[in-house]
């Protein structure tokens, strides 16, 4: 049986450091990735996407023109264009130098420095992109430390065909009408709604729990929020500031 992601009486908050520490460092990057990790975020919160060659690389937004110094859709670049821009200048000058990460470099980073990939699988991918990512996570031997999220449904449906061994969590911006049966026909680990969304109806936690999936709130970076979803029992929080999260939950 998979591990279970449902919060145990006394545990706090787990926290999912969104696009890494990305309140602090650029998003999406190694730099990000290392400070959320020393921050004491046990799990790294990553988009993937494919390069025009087929290599997923880790960025969220369909372009690389807000993220880096140079202009694009992803989907137009290869991975050695990809590799070649910068994307911490448009931070701060302190990250110049970081640069668009692959899959396979992040899972080797987190490999290293131990931490576990919350990887969302972006936008819209083919079955065969969905394959290559298990690929790069079996031949970094990642497997019993990612966790796979997706606003698609079809992405987690080709997820379980093809890596069982991989929790599931689906992404929603508005909540399903029966969020058990979707969560019980998708097989999955957790169900991750907009804080906007569970708000309409934090009572969807006490049936997901009884079905043994999770709930984790995004992207949630206040500490009144905290405590509300903390009391409605949701079991993590996707946030930008894990550092904050983790010093408020050590104060709990
Ligand atoms: O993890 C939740 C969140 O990442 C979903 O929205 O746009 O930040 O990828 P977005
Ligand atoms: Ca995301």
């Amino acid at each position: 049986a998979r591990e279970s992601f449902v919060r145990k009486p006394g545990e706090t908050l787990r926290i999912w450091a969104h696009r890494g520490a990305s309140s602090a460092v650029p998003e999406n990057t190694a730099a990000s990735d290392e400070v959320a990790r020393r921050a004491g975020a046990e799990w790294i919160e990553n988009d993937v996407q494919p390069s025009k060659d087929g290599v997923p690389v880790i960025l969220h937004d369909t372009t690389v023109d807000r993220t880096t110094d140079g202009s694009g859709a992803v989907r137009n670049l290869t991975a050695a264009q990809l590799a070649g821009l910068d994307a911490g200048s448009w931070f701060a000058p302190a990250f110049v130098g970081q640069r668009i990460p692959t899959l396979a470099s992040q899972l080797e980073g987190l490999k290293t420095r131990g931490g576990n990939l919350l990887l969302e699988v972006k936008g819209s991918h083919t079955k065969a992109q969905v394959e290559r990512i298990v690929a790069e996570i079996r031949a970094k031997g990642m497997s019993s430390r990612v966790f796979v999220q997706s606003f698609e449904p079809q992405h987690l449906v080709w997820m379980r065909e093809l890596a069982p061994e991989l929790p599931l969590g689906l992404l929603r911006s508005t909540l399903d009408a029966d969020p058990v049966a979707i969560a019980k026909d998708l097989g999955l680990s957790a169900y991750n709604p907009s804080e906007t969304a569970f708000r309409t109806k934090p009572g969807i936690v006490a049936g997901l729990h009884a079905a043994g999936v999770a709930v984790n709130v995004w992207t949630v970076d206040n500490a009144t929020s905290w405590k509300f979803l903390e009391e409605a029992d949701v079991d993590g929080i996707i946030t930008n500031r894990p550092a904050e999260l983790a010093g408020w939950n050590a104060a709990f």
